[in-house]
């Protein structure tokens, strides 16, 4: 199938280029960098074998998607694009409405206007908010507590009245969790710009040396060690759940909103326990209070992934924490 990737050269979007790549499709990746480099492109090369397509350009540039759906006669739009600082997200809102919702808005009409009806959209756990019960399955209440969880839950109401108003589109909202890991080349990771905001790649950056410590952002709650659960799915995984999706929406019209986690909830000790095996290092850590905005614990109940699209995560917390370090030592030329 010919599909476009927005954001495709971003974390998520890279490792589920490469699973598709190797299942046959022809690809057209689009990224304006506002979060990623060129380089990537170049390490997709390497891994993939092939000379992918690829746009610098903007999801809000209408003409620019149009002229891309027609020219590489697209089936289906996988939707990467977007912001996902929850912190710059409160201290910058219109940023994310433009980007995050206008973005999005701007991308669907471009495939309206060219009848392309498939998509995939990359949502987020973030949708659901304070947990009313654990797991939170799919019809939990939505009700996010940031501006970055409202973005996301604005464009799922848009798609929803979107395909409620024509019925032959097939759309997948898939709800990540905690996304983690690296391909097993080491050659693609997560990179973020400035001080990581997210776990995983904070610990690799104090394990290459590059920060002292990690900070861990209470150890006083009601969980099993008083530090925050979480639901890290591999990135491989979840690049393996979007191949099922695109399978699931050339298959059936309308909406689905879908879990993409493990089920498994992991603490912050288990986390850097596992990751000081992966890089045979200790990680420095103080204790500090709990930061703002962060729930004790939320994790997925991923049983309409299974059913629906046929998927479940396999790789557990050791992998991803092996890979990122793969990564991260590779980036570093610590190895
Ligand atoms: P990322 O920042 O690594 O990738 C996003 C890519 O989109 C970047 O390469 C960026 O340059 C590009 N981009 C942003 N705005 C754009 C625009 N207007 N036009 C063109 N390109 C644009 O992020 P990621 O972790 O790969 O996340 C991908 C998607 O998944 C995002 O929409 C994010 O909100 C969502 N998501 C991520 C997580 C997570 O923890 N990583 C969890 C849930 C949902
Ligand atoms: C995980 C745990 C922290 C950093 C975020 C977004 C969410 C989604 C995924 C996009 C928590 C603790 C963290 C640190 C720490 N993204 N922590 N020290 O907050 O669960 O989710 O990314 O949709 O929307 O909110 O992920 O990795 O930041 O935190 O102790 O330096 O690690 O308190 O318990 P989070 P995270």
């Amino acid at each position: 199938m010919n599909i476009l990737l927005t954001g495709g050269l971003g974390f998520i979007g890279s490792h589920t280029a490469v699973v598709l790549a190797e299942q046959g499709h022809e690809l057209v990746l689009l990224d304006n960098l506002c979060n990623s480099e060129m380089t990537v492109l170049d390490k997709l090369n390497t891994i993939t074998g092939k000379n992918l397509a690829f746009y610098k350009g903007d999801v809000r540039d209408t003409a620019l998607i149009k002229e891309i759906l027609k020219t590489h006669q697209i089936e289906a739009v996988i939707h990467f694009a977007g912001l996902k600082s929850v912190a710059e997200s409160g201290s910058d809102p219109m940023k994310y409405y433009d980007n995050n919702v206008a973005g999005s808005i701007a991308l669907f009409e471009a495939m309206k206007a060219v009848d392309v009806k498939k998509l995939i959209f990359s949502s987020s756990a973030t949708v659901y908010g304070v947990p009313q019960y654990l797991p939170y399955d799919e019809v939990h209440p939505t009700c996010p507590i940031n501006t970055y969880g409202r973005t996301k839950l604005q464009v799922e109401e848009i798609l929803q009245d979107l395909a409620n108003a024509n019925p032959d589109w097939s759309i997948a909202c898939l709800r990540y969790f905690n996304p983690v890991g690296a391909h097993e080349s080491g050659l693609i990771g997560e990179m973020p710009k400035g001080v990581p905001n997210n776990l995983m790649p904070y610990v690799c950056q104090v394990a290459s040396g590059s920060l002292s410590h990690l900070n861990v952002f209470g150890d006083d709650y009601d969980t099993k060690d008083g530090t925050g659960e979480r639901d890290y799915i591999h990135v491989m995984d979840l690049a393996e759940g979007h191949a099922a999706a695109i399978a699931f929406v050339s298959r059936n019209a309308g909406i689905e909103m879908i879990n993409l986690g493990t089920g498994m909830p992991y603490s912050v000790y288990d986390l850097i326990n596992a990751f000081e095996k992966s890089a045979s290092r200790a990680i420095e850590r103080v204790v500090q209070g709990r930061r703002s905005g962060d729930l004790p614990i939320y994790y997925a109940k991923a049983d309409k992934a299974r059913v629906l699209l046929g998927w479940q995560a396999s790789r557990g917390l050791q992998l991803m924490c092996d890979s990122s370090w793969k990564f991260q030592a590779l980036l570093k030329g610590l190895c």
